[in-house]
C-alpha cells in the first residue's frame, strides 16, 4: 500500500478549509454508500479544529449535512458529561451548539454516566452501543467507522491508547477501559486499536512546535512506528490523512 497522506499548513487557520473538504469528501462518499455518516471524534484540540472546519461556510460547495451525521466518541474521560474534562462536553461547546438549524443535528452517542463509577461496566455498554449501531445493521468482527478524526499526544498516544500499554495488544473487544492513564484524568474508555486502525478513513490532527519531536519520532524512526500513532499509520497507510502545519513537522524528513 501507500503511505500516509500528509497535508500541511501554515497555522490552524490555514488548515481549516482542507480539512472541511476532507471531511465532506468522507461524508459524501458514506453517503453514497450507505445514506448515514458514522464519524468517531476525539478530544484534545481536535473538536475546536472541527468546529473551525465545519462552521465557516463557503459558498457553491458540497454542503455538510449533519441530520445524516452519527457522531461517536474514539475515547472518553469517566466525568460527567458537562465536567470541564468531558470529550462530549468540549464537543458539544465547539461544534454542536454551534450548528445553524438549517444544517441539522446530528445524532450523537455520548457515554452512559450511569457506569461513572465502574469504567469497565462503561467501556462494555459503549460496546454495546457500537455494536447495535455497526454490528446490527452490517453484522461485521471490526466496526468501520467512515471517519475517525485523532488527535497525537506529545508520547505518541492517540485515542486514549497510551505507549506501552497492553491495551495495545487487544485483538477481539472493541471498546477498553482504563484506569490508570498517564495523562489525567485517570479513568477513561477507548476503542481498541482494530477499531481505531480500520477506520474506513482516519485524519489526523497535530498543530504547534510541541508536536514536532513525537512527529519526527513517527516519521522517521523505527521506535516510533511502534508508539499508538505510528502503529495505525502502519496499519491503515493510505487510509490515513496527517493534517499537520508547519511548526508541528519542523525537521521532520517523512522518508
Ligand atoms: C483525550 C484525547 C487524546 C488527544 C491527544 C492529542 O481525550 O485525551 O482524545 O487522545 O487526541 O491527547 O491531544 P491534542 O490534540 O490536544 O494535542
Amino acid at each position: 500500500g501507500k503511505p500516509p497522506n500528509l497535508y500541511a499548513f501554515q497555522g490552524a487557520d490555514e488548515l481549516a478549509p482542507s480539512f472541511r473538504t476532507f471531511i465532506l469528501d468522507a461524508q459524501n462518499n458514506a453517503l453514497d454508500r450507505h445514506n448515514v455518516f458514522r464519524v468517531g471524534v476525539s478530544g484534545g484540540s481536535l473538536p475546536k479544529v472541527l468546529g473551525k472546519a465545519l462552521l465557516e461556510a463557503t459558498n457553491g460547495e458540497a454542503k455538510v449535512q449533519f441530520d445524516k451525521w452519527e457522531i461517536f466518541f474514539a475515547d472518553e474521560r469517566a466525568v460527567p458529561l458537562d465536567h470541564e474534562d468531558s470529550n462530549y462536553r468540549l464537543v458539544k461547546e465547539e461544534l454542536l451548539d454551534k450548528i445553524p438549524a438549517e444544517l441539522g443535528k446530528p445524532t450523537v452517542y455520548p457515554i452512559d454516566v450511569k457506569y461513572l463509577d465502574d469504567v469497565q461496566e462503561m467501556a462494555d455498554q459503549y460496546e454495546q452501543t457500537l455494536v447495535s449501531v455497526f454490528a446490527a445493521r452490517d453484522s461485521v468482527r471490526v466496526p468501520m467507522f467512515d471517519l475517525l478524526l485523532l488527535g497525537c499526544g506529545p508520547d505518541g498516544h492517540t485515542c486514549s491508547l497510551f505507549p506501552g500499554s497492553p491495551l495495545l495488544r487487544e485483538t477481539d473487544a472493541w471498546v477498553l477501559s482504563i484506569s490508570d492513564s498517564p495523562k489525567p484524568p485517570p479513568k477513561r474508555i477507548t476503542l481498541s486499536l482494530p477499531v481505531a486502525s480500520h477506520g474506513i478513513r482516519i485524519g489526523f490532527v497535530a498543530t504547534g512546535g510541541g508536536k514536532k519531536d513525537i512527529m519526527k519520532q513517527i516519521f522517521d524512526t523505527e521506535e516510533g512506528r511502534q508508539l499508538p500513532c505510528g502503529l495505525i499509520n502502519t496499519f491503515a497507510q493510505e487510509r490515513v490523512s496527517w493534517f499537520v502545519d508547519y511548526p508541528a513537522i519542523e525537521g521532520v524528513s517523512f522518508p
